[in-house]
């Protein structure tokens, strides 16, 4: 039998507890070409090329062959159209930027850090949870539902139908599992959840129409700037992108750092005597564990010469992050995790034009959550080293973190007052 490829051992979940020996042996050939036709870059330099190259397509219809290229762009109906992750210029600018006007700066520049004081309540609420149990899965009692919550929260969803969601998250988030089907298999499992999500969606999306809120869907229906407002169908198809997109990726940055924290105890102590810490310290967990490790939804839309190699037209690419982030031709002495690492321009949210939407959010849960897991537990540690994994080599990270503690230190005073996010700052 063929010796499989080292881009088929990332895939194999029997390395996802260590993917980084693969990682270093991939990178001493920048850019494969795999027997399908995909092809693989792994170094830094290339990597940031290609994320800022306007002919390396997002769009489903340039992938040839690939199920998603019958794609409709406005598919809707029974399901969600195309969202802007999945568009190229001008389509995917003109969309990102409506977006944008509810969720961030110029236009809302308040929204996100008035999520903070919330964030922290809902936090302090988990963590107390956990005094009186002598084991606590990191994952399921803390890092899944902060994120839910705060998307939930941020897109106006009630709180009673977060267990639908977790479920549509869920299956959505397994079809990016290459290991879990071929293309065509998933991207059919991925229509029949999203045709759910998208009827959910626009129960919600009328109601919003009738009796707006304060949160950003009914912003993305009641705005008033340049090619505003967004059609339903676009408002349907960015908050299921929003839901996807700021679910699984927070779980793995918030259960990846507490993991590598404690793996790392005496900055776990350090964090807790000088939690300005924190700051660098999240963008290094970024850095050094990724919780997206590869993105494999690009094709070339142009012949592209990289490394030496021409990528043909039409050819899908695997673009892997992971790899780049830890390239010592970019970044000095990589594999050590240096939470005070400054040097830090990492590639884990991408780059360009489609750069992760939500990173400001991501990182103020992150930052939250970690400051106050490394104040409240006393003496946490690991109960299994390393931990068991998704099978999901793409959103990479624990399916549970079992610790134990000795006993959880008290709330902070001002926690548990905190009024619930909306425009603030508008
Ligand atoms: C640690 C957490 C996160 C990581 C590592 C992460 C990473 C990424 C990456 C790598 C991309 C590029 C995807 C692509 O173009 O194929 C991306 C895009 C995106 N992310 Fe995140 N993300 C995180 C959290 C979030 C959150 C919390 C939200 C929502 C509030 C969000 C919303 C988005 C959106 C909407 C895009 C598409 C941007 C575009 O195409 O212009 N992300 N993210």
């Amino acid at each position: 039998m063929a010796q499989p490829s080292l881009y088929q051992q990332v895939l194999d979940p029997a390395h996802r507890a260590d993917p980084y020996p693969i990682y270093a042996e991939l990178r001493k050939t920048p850019v494969t070409r795999e027997d399908d036709g995909t092809y693989v870059v792994s170094t830094y330099n290339e990597l940031f090329a290609l994320l800022h190259d306007p002919r390396v397509s997002s769009d489903p219809r340039n992938r040839p062959g690939a199920a998603g290229a019958t794609a409709k762009p406005d598919q809707g109906q029974d399901g969600l159209p195309l969202s802007f992750i999945n568009h190229d210029p001008p389509d995917h600018d003109r969309l990102r930027e409506l977006a944008m006007r509810p969720f961030g700066p110029p236009c809302t520049p308040g929204r996100i850090d008035g999520m903070r004081p919330w964030l922290a309540e809902i936090t302090t609420g988990l963590i107390d949870k956990f005094a009186g149990k002598n084991q606590v899965d990191i994952v399921d009692d803390f890092a899944y539902p902060l994120p839910v919550t705060a998307i939930c929260q941020l897109l106006g969803v009630p709180l009673e139908d977060q267990p639908r969601f977790h479920q549509w998250a869920d299956g959505l988030i397994e079809t990016l599992d290459p290991a879990t089907g071929t293309y065509e298999q998933r991207a059919n499992k991925r229509a029949e959840v999203q045709a759910e999500l998208g009827q959910y969606f626009s129960g919600l999306v009328d109601a919003r129409a009738r009796q707006p809120g304060d949160d950003l869907i009914s912003g993305l229906l009641t705005d008033h700037g340049p090619h505003a407002p967004m059609s339903r169908e676009d408002v349907l198809a960015t908050a299921g992108l929003l839901l996807v997109a700021g679910h699984e990726t927070t779980v793995n940055l918030i259960t990846n750092g507490m993991l590598t924290l404690l793996r790392h105890p005496g900055v776990l102590d350090r964090l807790n005597h000088e939690p300005a810490l924190v700051i660098t310290l999240v963008e290094e967990l970024l850095r050094y564990e990724p919780p997206v490790q590869m993105r494999t939804n690009r094709a070339a839309a142009a012949d592209i010469n990289i490394a030496g190699t021409t990528i043909p037209k039409g050819s899908p690419l695997a673009l892997m992050l992971a790899a780049g982030n830890r390239d010592p031709s970019r970044f000095a002495d990589p594999d050590r995790f240096d939470p005070g690492r400054t040097d830090n321009a990492h590639l884990s949210f991408f780059g360009g034009i489609h750069y992760c939407f939500g990173a400001p959010l991501a990182r103020t849960e992150a930052q939250v959550a970690l400051q106050e897991l490394a104040r409240r537990l006393v003496n946490p540690r690991l109960v299994a080293d390393p931990p068991p994994y998704r099978p999901n080599p793409e959103l990479r990270g624990p399916r549970h973190l079992l610790i134990e503690h000795d006993a959880v230190a008290p709330a902070r005073q001002e926690a548990g007052q905190a009024a619930c996010p909306g425009t603030a700052g508008q």
